[in-house]
């Protein structure tokens, strides 16, 4: 039996009080809805269905790349008229998933367990327990414990309010069943919607069970209708995220203070200092040790790196026992080796720096190569772009490089010169050699300065 996955995205989500559609509103810097659909892909589905509606063309640009038909739903008749639209898609020896665009933290294990307590004729239907059910569906149970309807709040009676499980709309059942009795909905109720909730009273009244199974945690069944919900999400993400993270045998500082937007590798023994950010890919090796508001996007780290306070790291490797800022910034296509060391304000753009190099201070390295026991000293500037291309500089090892040194590239400098201070080189330089471009130091006796 094949699985399809129909993904509910089609409600125009007026509370968040966007242009952007809901569903691609991000947590964890992921949309919704991408949430959902790479859940639907950790069942196994091949068979995914995307309900679309307002600012649907959006949706399918931004979510592009995903093998799932998409399905527009014209106008929002309610949720029962959305997963019709859906059923020409579907076999009839399928089962049916039903989720929610928006209702981004199921997790597959739920899943899981909702779909292998389908009935053979029946609707496996997971619901909530909630403190305040206000607005919700509420599950109608039987004195023998079964479900027997969905009562919507506008349409419960006074009796019924005081039920405090509700529906979470999503639910698991055969494609088959699913077509016969949506084929029978109307839209004869409070809201004059065609009710997808409508199906477990006519699955209860053919005598086909209808099995309830209750989340254990509310966050990750609840809905994002507003901003407010959409950030109590995202932090109840993040925890546990950082939980995982600490279970693993890595030390936060804080664990309410990361953030981790993408997918992490930490090995044991790291150590995150608080406000750090960890976009899309980022790999850190053992005993490396984050600081402070450190922002680190699609990179690999080494074992025993330091990345002092307040440095950006894009796009970059950084090798083992190296150490970068306070206050650097490592740009995209940087390759630092092992035991390399970058201080404090210092940019490195699309260079590779061999082991054992520093550039301790105020630098520019852009399009450089440098080899290894390189010193590059306080001030230092690549000029690497004339305007119209951008040059390389070569600096083999063993160079020394005076403070405010200016490398005007193309330019190559061998194996062990020393570059004086101040010095702008402006051509190729031979292994060993002292170079200096400087005028001359003059001294004028008991100078007077100006007067007023
Ligand atoms: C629905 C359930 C309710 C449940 C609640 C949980 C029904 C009739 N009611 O109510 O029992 O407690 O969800 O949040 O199903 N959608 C479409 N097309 C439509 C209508 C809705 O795609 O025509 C999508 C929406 O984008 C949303 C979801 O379906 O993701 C739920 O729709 P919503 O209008 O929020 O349903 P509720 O009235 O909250
Ligand atoms: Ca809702």
């Amino acid at each position: 039996m094949a699985l399809s996955v129909v993904i509910l995205a089609a409600g125009q989500g007026t509370r968040m009080r966007s242009s952007l559609p809901k569903v691609l509103h991000p947590i964890a810097g992921k949309p919704l809805v991408q949430h959902v659909i790479d859940t639907a892909r950790k069942l196994g589905s091949e068979s995914l269905h995307l309900i679309y509606g307002h600012g649907g063309e959006a949706v399918k640009e931004i979510i592009d790349g995903e093998d799932c038909s998409w399905v527009k739903q014209e106008q929002q008749l309610g949720t029962g008229h959305a997963v019709i639209q859906a059923l020409p898609n579907l076999n009839d020896d399928d089962s049916v998933l039903i989720l929610y665009g928006d209702v981004p933290l199921i997790k597959a294990s739920t899943l899981t367990d909702l779909m292998e307590a389908i009935p053979s004729k029946g609707i496996s239907l997971l619901t909530v327990k909630l403190s305040d059910p206000t607005g919700y569906g509420r599950i109608v149970r039987d004195s023998e414990g079964a479900v027997t309807a969905i009562v919507e709040h506008k349409d419960a009676t006074v009796e019924q309010h005081k039920i405090d499980e509700v529906n979470t709309g999503i639910m698991a059942l055969n494609a088959s069943d699913l077509k016969r009795w949506l084929g029978q909905l109307t839209n004869e109720n409070a809201q004059g919607e065609y009710y997808l909730t409508d199906v477990i009273g006519m699955a209860s009244s053919e005598g086909h069970s209808v099995v309830g199974i209750i989340a254990a945690d509310e966050l990750e069944v609840e809905g994002v209708n507003n901003r407010i919900q959409l950030a109590k999400l995202e932090r109840h993400y993040q925890s546990l995220q950082a939980l995982e993270l600490m279970s693993c045998g890595v030390t936060l500082s804080d664990p309410s203070r990361i953030d981790i937007r993408g997918d992490v590798d930490i090995a044991q023994d790291v150590s995150i200092d608080i406000g750090a950010i960890l976009k899309g890919k980022v790999s850190i090796g053992s005993g490396s040790v984050i600081g402070a508001n450190c922002i680190l996007e699609n990179c690999t780290l080494g074992n025993n790196v330091t990345i002092k306070d307040n440095s950006i790291v894009e796009d970059a490797i950084i090798g083992d026992d190296s150490s970068v800022g306070p206050f650097a910034r490592i740009r995209p296509g940087t390759i630092l080796k092992e035991d390399v060391h970058i201080g404090n304000f210092v940019e490195v753009k699309k260079s590779t720096i061999a082991k054992g190099s520093k550039a301790g201070h105020l630098s520019y390295l852009g399009d450089c190569e440098i080899g290894e026991n390189v010193n590059v000293g306080a001030g230092t500037i690549s000029c690497n772009y004339d305007g119209k291309n951008k040059h390389k500089t070569i600096l083999e090892d063993d160079v020394f490089v005076g403070s405010d040194t200016q490398l005007v590239a193309p330019v190559r400098v061998g194996k062990g010169v020393t570059i004086a201070a101040g010095t702008t080189v402006t051509s190729d330089v031979s292994a060993g050699a002292l170079v200096i471009s400087r005028t001359k130091q003059r001294e004028i006796a008991n100078w007077k300065r100006p007067k007023k």
